[in-house]
């Protein structure tokens, strides 16, 4: 169940006459409890509860219904109770049907309330649904409310009125959508005369079937577009005529409005029921998204940026210089003024602004700073000076597009109540500005200098407008001339292999002809790219959000060396957090925020978050594009290492269409039935089959022994699959080893005495990265790397925590596992000179460490390096070579990874000195 979903069977439940029997499972029930988990705890199977009328389930809540009064001391005896500790219960919930009380185990928060209230509280309940709740929906759940009352009123439009949901109708259906929230706001917060003006016109003027909604609306929203001086000869009908000229393009153009159904209409009433005088603009808008897309719809109030996560990039960008100036200039009312100024000139653009989060939040902070600037100036009814124009975005889906405009005007009008009076707000609220500065488009294929000009300049929209005005609009200057500009957002990252052809075209044309191998880049690429060219005509700054992988692996040497060439530096990064949303168990994209400037800075700000979550900021020289502090290297494949460490090469390549590898039953098969075939019969090994210990076998025939071996039917038959395979591979160079059916189509070296093997692809999850020693009779395959024969210290430094670190930073992840690289991660991995007694002592790790596996034999990596059960032998072993290894690079241990990446880039810097700088995707034209 979705957030939305949880809501609506909360709020269902609360409305229905009390059952003290049946409340704990209806309760469970409406937070996602299948039928058959309830009939479990109905039965009393799985109720671990130990109180009269109670229900425990285990891992989650433990429920007392009790009698009249007694809920504060039936709470206490849930708390008591031995059982909820036993249960790892994480919330109480005792209610009368009256009352009711609930606590958080976690974190101690209590609530009370009445039973009819609870609803209200849902948020507070929805980690039962594995649901990780932010502060803001907890204290306030009207957002999600809107949001399931429109999905609901939108699909039941769509379903009565197809032709709309058709691409060429959908944002006649959006701005519909986009009218209806404006006068649920307009209602409950006095823009409209009087309370509920909307709610109660559709209640009392439409036919209960629906019937006429749509002429009702259609004369409302005509109504809202007649100024006074039109009204008298509009011979508007008495009840319409009360609804003021509020135009501002939003209610301009074509009235058109579906049609109704019974249920439609009763949607409408409940989503006008609502108070949405408390909406957040920004939290709002973001989950509302989700109902325009029949795609995002399944995950309805899911999509919400958290405004702490939203703050780390524009507290850093700009918010923050703005606070400490505040502070400096105390009561010096030249000093207030001047800063009150500079932030009437300050511009925001978000160039992918989905509904206008990011310069909603931009918009509230800076109102603010500015309410204190006239709290100290003595000047509190001081009309505000930071024009809402100059909060600018482009955005590809008109929906969002719509609601980024809407959010923006009611978070003005919100900020004017609060810093101003309402009386004062709703002085100048209308009409609204017909002026339209968010871009409905691609930002990717708009000209940013047209839109957000140099200081001085006019703005030439490229656009169509947003609120259905012609192509050929007015195009809107930014107010107050001479100011800075700040691009600031999220954009949209999509992995080059999951582009759209349109996508792919974006970056083409933007990329091609700078960069061979742009084909590689992510979406978001694109994005930074452009930040970093308008950066290079117009003074500004830039900060974004961005999957951590645009700074790690193949991406950095693609994108950063084009950035550093057009002097972009990162001013500030927040290096790997997890970006939050109301997704189940909070998995959201784990995202990094990187700063950039055009200017020369003394130092730059580095945000990290540590292991219990604490925010910490470092002010360093430097920051990489790897977000370590540290001069710009970029780490690019190296063919050799540069010192006497083992040759490390990708395993053998069979390209044979399944017929050389055998599972153990086919091994058996063939050797029960043909003796002499075991000579050819080898181990077979990649990732998996070292992590799994899942071996399986395969054919290793000399090219000596091809005819001898062919003699055998089984084997025979299996070359024969082989050729068949090759000569009509889709690769046209496989085709010719059609020829050699018994030998691998690529093969680098077999042992002599035993392979040293390093999995491709590995969990992110595991502290160390696996690695493991095979005899020579095992054929390593092309998903492993493999050292033959190499001295047992490069083992050591392979499973090694800064080994680790190493490559997750510059070999970069697939999806989010680790991705080794040979040329990338071992031949670039800096090692510090090792003495034989290095040698030596590397060596007794790397032996312990095998010695600690064995004793747990057969369990396999996967189930040793669990890091839930890890066996401490094996813990201390690592600790040990851990301990060693980082003696001989600085002397102690390592106090975090970052310390570690820092030495690390800092020993590659020295290692590549004097090396020419590698650009290698880069191509100037
Ligand atoms: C990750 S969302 C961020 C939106 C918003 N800031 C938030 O946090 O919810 C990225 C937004 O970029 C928009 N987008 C995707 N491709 C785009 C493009 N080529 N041009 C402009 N916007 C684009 C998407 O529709 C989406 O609204």
């Amino acid at each position: 169940m979705n957030a939305v979903e949880i809501e609506e069977a909360v709020a269902s439940l609360a409305v229905q006459p009390f059952d003290s029997a049946e409340f704990p499972f209806l309760f469970l029930a409406a937070f996602g409890n299948k039928e058959t988990t309830l009939r479990r705890l109905r039965k009393g199977d799985s109720n671990a509860s130990d109180i009269l009328n109670g229900v425990l389930q285990r891992n989650n809540i433990h429920i007392a219904v009790c009698q009249p009064g007694e809920v504060p001391a039936t709470l206490k005896l849930l708390r008591e109770s031995p059982r909820t500790t036993q249960a790892k219960a994480k919330f109480l919930l005792a209610t009368d049907g009256e009352m009711l009380e609930a606590e958080d185990l976690a974190c101690g928060e209590q609530i009370a309330c009445d039973y009819s209230n609870f609803p209200d509280h849902f948020g507070f309940f929805l980690p039962l649904a594995g649901i990780s709740t932010i502060r803001e929906i907890k204290d306030n759940p009207i957002d999600v409310r809107a949001t399931g009352r429109l999905n609901k009123l939108y699909v039941e439009l769509l379903r009565e009125n197809p032709d709309w949901a058709k691409d060429d109708r959908r944002p006649d259906m959006n701005h519909f959508m986009a009218r209806l929230v404006f006068c649920f706001f307009a209602e409950d917060t006095d823009i409209f005369d009087g309370t509920g003006l909307f709610t109660s016109a559709v209640e009392t003027m439409t036919e209960r079937d629906g019937s006429n909604t749509h002429s009702v609306l259609a004369t409302i929203f005509h109504a809202m577009n007649i100024k006074h001086e039109g009204r008298a000869a509009a011979k508007l009908p008495r009840w319409a005529a009360e609804f003021p000229y509020v135009n501002g393009g939003l209610f301009g153009g074509a009235t058109a409005v579906p049609r109704f159904t019974r249920t439609a209409r009763a949607y409408l009433y409940q989503a006008g029921q609502l108070n949405w005088r408390e909406i957040n603009p920004d939290i709002f808008g973001s989950m509302i998204q989700a109902v325009a897309d029949d795609e995002d719809r399944a995950a309805l109030g899911m999509h919400y940026t958290s405004v702490p996560n939203i703050l780390k990039v524009l507290n850093p960008l700009f918010l923050d210089e703005l606070r400490s100036q505040l502070e400096a200039a105390g009561d010096n009312k030249i000093k207030l003024l001047n800063l009150r100024k500079r932030m009437s000139r300050i511009r925001v653009f978000d160039p992918a602004c989905g509904s206008g989060n990011f310069l909603v939040i931009a918009y509230k902070h800076m109102r603010a700073i500015e309410a204190e600037i006239n709290r100290r100036r003595g000047e509190i009814e001081q009309r505000t000076e930071i024009p809402l124009t100059n909060f600018r975005g482009i955005e590809l889906r008109d929906f969002p597009a719509e609601i980024a405009r809407l959010a923006l005007i009611i978070a003005e009008f919100q900020s004017d109540v609060l810093y101003r009076g309402q009386k004062e707000a709703l002085a100048e609220v209308l009409p609204l500005d017909a002026m339209n500065w968010i871009t409905c488009g691609n930002a990717l294929r708009l000209d940013w200098l047209s839109m957000c000009p140099p200081t001085g300049t006019g703005v030439k929209l490229l656009a169509d407008n947003l609120f259905g005005t012609p192509l050929n609009q007015t195009e809107i200057d930014f107010e107050n001339e001479g100011g800075e500009t700040y691009l600031c957002g999220n954009p949209p990252y999509v992995g080059s292999s999951m582009q759209s052809t349109s996508q792919k075209g974006d970056l083409e044309e933007l990329f091609a002809p700078v960069l061979s191998s742009w084909k590689n880049l992510d979406y978001i690429a694109g994005w930074f790219f452009k930040a970093a060219e308008y950066a290079g005509a117009v003074r500004s700054d830039f900060a974004f959000v961005s999957t951590n992988s645009i700074c790690q692996g193949q991406q950095v040497p693609l994108l950063w060396p084009l950035m550093f060439e057009r002097g972009i530096h990162i001013h500030f990064a927040h290096t790997s957090f997890k970006w939050s949303n109301l997704a189940k168990s909070n998995a959201g994209v784990t995202v990094v925020v990187i700063g950039g400037t055009t200017e020369i800075r003394s130092s730059a700000s580095l945000f990290s978050v540590d292991g219990d979550g604490a925010p910490t900021k470092r002010s360093v020289p430097r920051i990489n594009a790897y977000l370590v502090p540290g001069a710009d290297v970029i780490v690019t494949p190296q063919g050799k290492a540069p010192d006497a460490r083992g040759l490390m090469l990708k395993g053998n390549m069979p390209s044979d269409g399944g017929h050389l590898v055998l599972s153990t039953a086919e091994r058996r098969e063939m050797i029960a039935a043909h003796p002499d075939a075991k000579q050819y019969v080898y181990g077979y090994c990649g990732s998996h089959e070292l992590i799994h210990g899942d071996f399986r076998y395969c054919l290793w025939i000399l090219d000596e022994e091809a005819k001898q071996a062919s003699v055998t039917r089984a084997i025979r038959m299996r070359l024969e699959g082989v050729q068949e395979f090759r000569a009509n591979a889709k690769a046209l160079t496989t085709q010719p080893y059609s020829a050699f059916p018994h030998r691998f189509r690529q093969i680098q070296n077999v042992a002599n005495n035993y392979s040293i093997v390093i999995p491709r692809h590995s969990s992110e999850n595991r502290e160390y990265l696996p690695v493991g020693i095979l005899s020579a009779d095992y054929i390593i395959s092309d998903a492993a790397l493999v050292m033959y024969d190499a001295p047992l210290w490069n083992m050591a430094l392979i499973a090694s925590r800064i080994h680790l670190v190493w490559i997750a930073t510059v070999c970069g992840q697939l999806e989010t596992r680790f991705r080794y690289s040979n040329t990338l991660g071992w031949n670039t991995f800096p090692i510090p000179l090792l003495t034989e007694q290095n040698r030596a002592e590397l060596t007794a790790c790397a032996e312990d460490i095998l010695l600690a596996r064995e004793v747990h034999f057969p369990a396999t990596i996967a189930d040793l390096y669990d890091p839930g059960t890890m066996p401490e032998n094996l813990r201390h072993a690592h600790a040990r070579n851990d301990e060693v290894l980082e003696r001989i690079y600085i002397g102690r241990r390592f106090k975090n990874d970052t310390e570690r990446l820092e030495k690390l880039f800092d020993l590659y810097t020295k290692m590549t000195v004097g090396q020419p700088k590698s650009n290698k995707g880069s191509k100037p034209k």
